[in-house]
C-alpha cells in the first residue's frame, strides 16, 4: 500500500515541480555556454574545469545517499504497516490491553524512520554547500587568469565583467539542479520499490488455444492430484474424485487437511504438480481461465465485502442483475428479513471491513451474491459456519432448489448439513481416507463415523 501511495505520490511530485525546472536549468545552461564560447574561449575551458569536480563528487555522496533514502521509504512503509495493523486490529490490542506494547512498537518504528531520515538528509544536504564552494574557486579562477589576460592586453575589462556575470548564470542553474537532487533521490528510491511490484510476475496467460467453456454441465474429475503450496511439502496426496453433475459432494476432515486447498485448485488459483483436474472431461488447464471461473460461484471461507450498498454487494455475483433479482437471491439465502431492518434496507452502505454487519449476516449476503450469479458449479467454503442452526436450516432448505441441476461442493464442519450430500468425501492429512453416503460411512465405523458420534453425542448430552 506504501508503495502505491507514498512512493507514487513522490514520483508524482518530483515529476511536477522538478521537470519545468530540469528543462529550463538546461536550456540556460546550453544558452550561456554558447555565450562564453563566443567571448573567450580559454576562459571557458577554465570554467569548464569546475563540472567534473562537482560530478564526481555529487556522485560520490548521491550513491550513499541513495542508500538512506531507499531505507527511507522501507521504514515509513513499515510504519504504515504498523499503523493499519493497529487500526484494522483495534479490538484485539484493546481486549488484550496491548496499548503500550503497541504504542512502543510504533515508537521504535518512527525512531527508525527518524533516525535514517536525519542521515539521509544531512548527507544530502553536503551538495549544494559543496557546489557553492566550487562555485566562488570558479570565480577567483576567472577573476585571477580573466585579470592576467587583461594586463597581457588579449582581452578587456569589459569580456572579464560580462563573463563572469554569464559565469554566474552558469552555475545558477547548476546550483538549481543540485537542490533538486533531494527529491529526484526519493523519487528514485520510490520508483524502484514501485518498479519491484510492476516486475512481478502476473498470473500466467491463457494458452493461446484455451477453450471458452459456454455451458457446462459440471462433470468434474480429479485424477492422481498431487499438490504442495511451496513445493515442497505436499499438502494434498493421490487425490481422486468423480463428481457427476447435479451431484452434491461433501468434503469433511480436520483443520488444516486441504478441504480449502481443493477449492482453491478447482478455481485455478494454483496449478497442480502433478496429475490433472478435468470439468466436463476436459483439463482445466486447457481452459479460459475467465470462462472457469465464471462458471463457478464461491461462498468463501473468510466473508468479504466491499464497503458499497447491500444491493450492490449482492449485484457483485451478476453486475446485470435487475433490482428483483437481486432481492430474490436475498430472499433464498434467507437475508432479506435482516436487510429489511437495516436503516436504509438496501441501500445501506457497509462499513469498510461490514464492520456493521454480524458475521452470520455477512455470511448470508455472500451466499446470495453466489446464488445470483447462477453458476453451473456452487463452492460453498464453510459458508453458513457462522449461522445459527435454524438459519442454516433454513438456506439449506433454499440451497436443495438452488443445488437441483447443478454440482455443488460443500464444505463444512457442522455434519448435520452436509447429511443429504451424495457423496461425503473424508479428508485427512491431504489424503482421500473415506467416500461415500452418510449411511455408508456410518457402517464403515471408521473416522467419519467418529466424527459425526461426537458431534452427535454432544448435541444431546
Ligand atoms: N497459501 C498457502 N501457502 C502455503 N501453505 C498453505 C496455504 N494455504 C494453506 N496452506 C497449508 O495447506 C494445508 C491445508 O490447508 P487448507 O486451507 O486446505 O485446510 P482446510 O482443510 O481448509 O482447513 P480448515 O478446516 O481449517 O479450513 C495446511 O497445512 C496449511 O498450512
Ligand atoms: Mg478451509
Amino acid at each position: 500500500m506504501s508503495r502505491l501511495t507514498n512512493d507514487i505520490d513522490n514520483i508524482s511530485n518530483t515529476l511536477n515541480t522538478s521537470t519545468t525546472q530540469v528543462i529550463s536549468s538546461i536550456i540556460t545552461i546550453l544558452g550561456t555556454v554558447i555565450m562564453m564560447l563566443y567571448l573567450n574561449p580559454f576562459l571557458t575551458f577554465v570554467n569548464m574545469l569546475v563540472i567534473p569536480t562537482m560530478m564526481l563528487i555529487t556522485s560520490k555522496i548521491a550513491k550513499r545517499t541513495r542508500k538512506y533514502f531507499l531505507n527511507q521509504q522501507e521504514s515509513l512503509g513499515k510504519l504504515n504497516g504498523i499503523i493499519e495493523e493497529c487500526i484494522s486490529g483495534q479490538k484485539l490490542v484493546k481486549v488484550f490491553t496491548r496499548e503500550e506494547k503497541q504504542i512502543e512498537e510504533f515508537n521504535n518504528s518512527n525512531d527508525d524512520l527518524k533516525k535514517i531520515g536525519i542521515k539521509a538528509l544531512i548527507l544530502s544536504g553536503f551538495i549544494p554547500p559543496l557546489i557553492n564552494l566550487l562555485n566562488n574557486i570558479n570565480f577567483a579562477f576567472i577573476a585571477g587568469i580573466g585579470g592576467w589576460l587583461a594586463v597581457k592586453e588579449i582581452i578587456t575589462i569589459g569580456v572579464i565583467a560580462s563573463f563572469i556575470n554569464y559565469s554566474k548564470q552558469f552555475t545558477r542553474p547548476i546550483n538549481e539542479l543540485a537542490n533538486q537532487f533531494n527529491m529526484l533521490q526519493t523519487a528514485i528510491a520510490g520508483a524502484e520499490r514501485v518498479f519491484e511490484i510492476m516486475d512481478e510476475k502476473p498470473e500466467k496467460e491463457d494458452e493461446e488455444d484455451a477453450i471458452k467453456l459456454s455451458k457446462i454441465s459440471g462433470k468434474v474429475d480429479f485424477e492422481n492430484v498431487d499438490f504442495s503450496y511451496d513445493e515442497k511439502t505436499p499438502v494434498l496426496k493421490n487425490v481422486n474424485l468423480h463428481i457427476n453433475p447435479g451431484e452434491t459432494i461433501a468434503l469433511v476432515g480436520p483443520t488444516g487437511a486441504g478441504k480449502t486447498t481443493i477449492i482453491n485448485l478447482l478455481t485455478r488459483f494454483y496449478d497442480i504438480q502433478k496429475g490433472s483436474i478435468k470439468i466436463d472431461g476436459v483439463d482445466i488447464k486447457k481452459i479460459n481461465r475467465k470462462s472457469l471461473r465464471s462458471s463457478l460461484g464461491i461462498v468463501l471461507q473468510d466473508a468479504y465485502l466491499f464497503s458499497e450498498t447491500v444491493r450492490e454487494n449482492i449485484r457483485y455475483g451478476r453486475l446485470d442483475a435487475t433490482d428483483e433479482e437481486v432481492e430474490r437471491a436475498a430472499k433464498l439465502a434467507n437475508a432479506h428479513k435482516f436487510i429489511q431492518r437495516l436503516p436504509q434496507g438496501y441501500d445501506t452502505i457497509l462499513s469498510e471491513d461490514a464492520s456493521n454487519l454480524s458475521q452470520g449476516q455477512k455470511q448470508l449476503l455472500t451466499i446470495a451474491r453466489a446464488i445470483l450469479a447462477n453458476p453451473s458449479i456452487l463452492i460453498l467454503d464453510e459458508a453458513t459456519s457462522s449461522v445459527d442452526t435454524r438459519t442454516e436450516m433454513h438456506i439449506q432448505e433454499a440451497m436443495l432448489n438452488l443445488m437441483k441441476g447443478r454440482t455443488s461442493f460443500v464444505i463444512a464442519h457442522r455434519l448435520s448439513t452436509i447429511r443429504d450430500a451424495s457423496q461425503i468425501v473424508v479428508i485427512n492429512d491431504g489424503q482421500i481416507i473415506e467416500k461415500g453416503s452418510h449411511d455408508e460411512l456410518l457402517k464403515q465405523k471408521g473416522f467419519y463415523y467418529n466424527l459425526y458420534m461426537t458431534q452427535f453425542r454432544k448435541r444431546t448430552i
